[in-house]
């Protein structure tokens, strides 16, 4: 596991407790010194668990988060295994150079959206951690409560929170808002979500615009259907005073579903947090990365939440890397990955016919 080199990347890859996992299956663990220190996890930690701190490039599973920069991937040896995120649909030329260079790479956001991987499903796990950051952004950000509180000075009615895109970090966000006493709402294209969204004590907010996809996503929406929901949503978010937005189909810029004029129709004092600002944003005032405040609202658009709270995220990345990592490996600890298995099929983005440093 090499020290994440991005700016603001304070995850690690694998944790010690999972690292002392994976040992007791027998791989051996080598750690780039200070690799966990933005994580606030020390080297001794590491090798108290039986890791050693040493090059980690040479070893025949690289093991990352963020993907590899240019310099990285000169230090993969071709034939050598990483696993990581590697944004194949954003990026794909980072895949491509992971190609050139013979490396076998297998992207944690391929790997597919079916129950026996959700143990590997790492986009599931961070975006539970966006959700839930999100919600406290909005509520530090906000110039209202969010609870009811009734005191001696008078009663204040609770927050309104509105969450568009109801997938896990929709989801999360939904449950958060809840925890933190907002009266919440989620909207989504896909019907289906109707009841989790209930079941989680908010309203659902129906547009009347149907887009279910496939394999559990939803699919683009029309240009005649997203100028339909643009206006239905104008009407709908007046009434709220935060609006978390989540809304995604994978490998297409973020659907605009809040247009400028929804944003000037909004109460002063109001709070978007749009978590899709990777891919341009759902708002049309978003500025990716930045925090504005437009028509007195404030919009702020978060890049990396998950990094953000290092010690949670990374615990659960970790889980996701080893379960990938499990799947991989024959009883004796050595690299075997079956591509007849669809989760090592799909995931594997590059070099699936090298032969690889483990197997050599
Ligand atoms: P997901 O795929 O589980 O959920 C996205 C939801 O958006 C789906 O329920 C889908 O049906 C819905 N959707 C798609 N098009 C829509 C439309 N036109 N109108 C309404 N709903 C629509 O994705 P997940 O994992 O929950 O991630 C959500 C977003 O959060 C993504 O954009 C992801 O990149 C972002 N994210 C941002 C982070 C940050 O720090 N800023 C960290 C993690 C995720």
């Amino acid at each position: 596991m090499p020290r994440e080199s991005g700016a603001g990347e304070r995850r690690v890859a694998l944790v010690p407790k999972v690292a002392e996992r994976l040992i007791a299956k027998g791989l051996d663990i080598v750690v780039e010194s200070e690799a966990g220190l933005a994580a606030l996890i020390p080297d001794q930690h590491y090798t108290d668990v039986g890791a050693t701190i040493g090059n980690p490039w040479d070893a025949d599973v690289v093991v990352k988060v963020a993907p590899p920069t240019d310099e990285e991937i000169a230090k993969l040896g071709r034939g050598t295994t990483l696993v990581g995120f590697l944004a194949p649909l954003a990026h794909p030329e980072v895949v491509q150079k992971l190609d050139a260079a013979g490396v076998r790479a297998f992207a944690m956001e391929s790997i597919p959206r079916i129950s026996r991987a959700q143990s590997m499903d790492a986009l599931s796990s961070q975006a539970n951690v966006a959700g839930y950051k999100a919600v406290l952004l909005a509520a530090d950000r906000s110039t209202r409560f969010f609870p009811m509180l009734t005191t001696a000075a008078g009663t204040v009615k609770p927050a309104t929170a509105l969450v568009l895109g109801v997938g896990v970090a929709g989801l999360q966000a939904l449950a958060t808002a809840k925890r933190l006493g907002a009266r919440t709402t989620g909207y989504d294209v896909r019907p289906d979500v109707a009841d989790q969204v209930r079941s989680l004590g908010a309203q659902w907010l129906d547009l009347g615009i149907e887009a279910a996809g496939e394999g559990g996503y939803a699919r683009e929406l029309t240009e005649d259907e997203r100028a339909e929901q643009q206006k239905r949503m104008t009407e709908a978010i007046t009434g709220f005073d935060v609006v978390i937005t989540t809304a995604l189909v994978p490998g297409r810029p973020a659907p605009r579903l809040v247009t400028a004029e929804a944003v000037r129709g909004m109460r002063a004092g109001s709070v978007i947090i749009d978590l899709a600002g990777e891919t341009g944003g759902n708002c049309e005032l978003t500025e990716p990365g930045e925090i504005v405040v437009k028509h007195d609202v404030t919009i702020a658009s978060p890049l990396n939440l998950p990094a953000t709270m290092p010690e949670h995220a990374s615990e659960l990345y970790s889980r996701n890397i080893s379960a990938l990592l499990e799947l991989m490996i024959d009883e004796e600890g050595r690299l075997a990955p079956d591509f007849s298995d669809e989760v090592l099929d799909k995931s594997c983005v590059s070099g699936k016919g090298e032969p690889t440093g483990g197997e050599s």
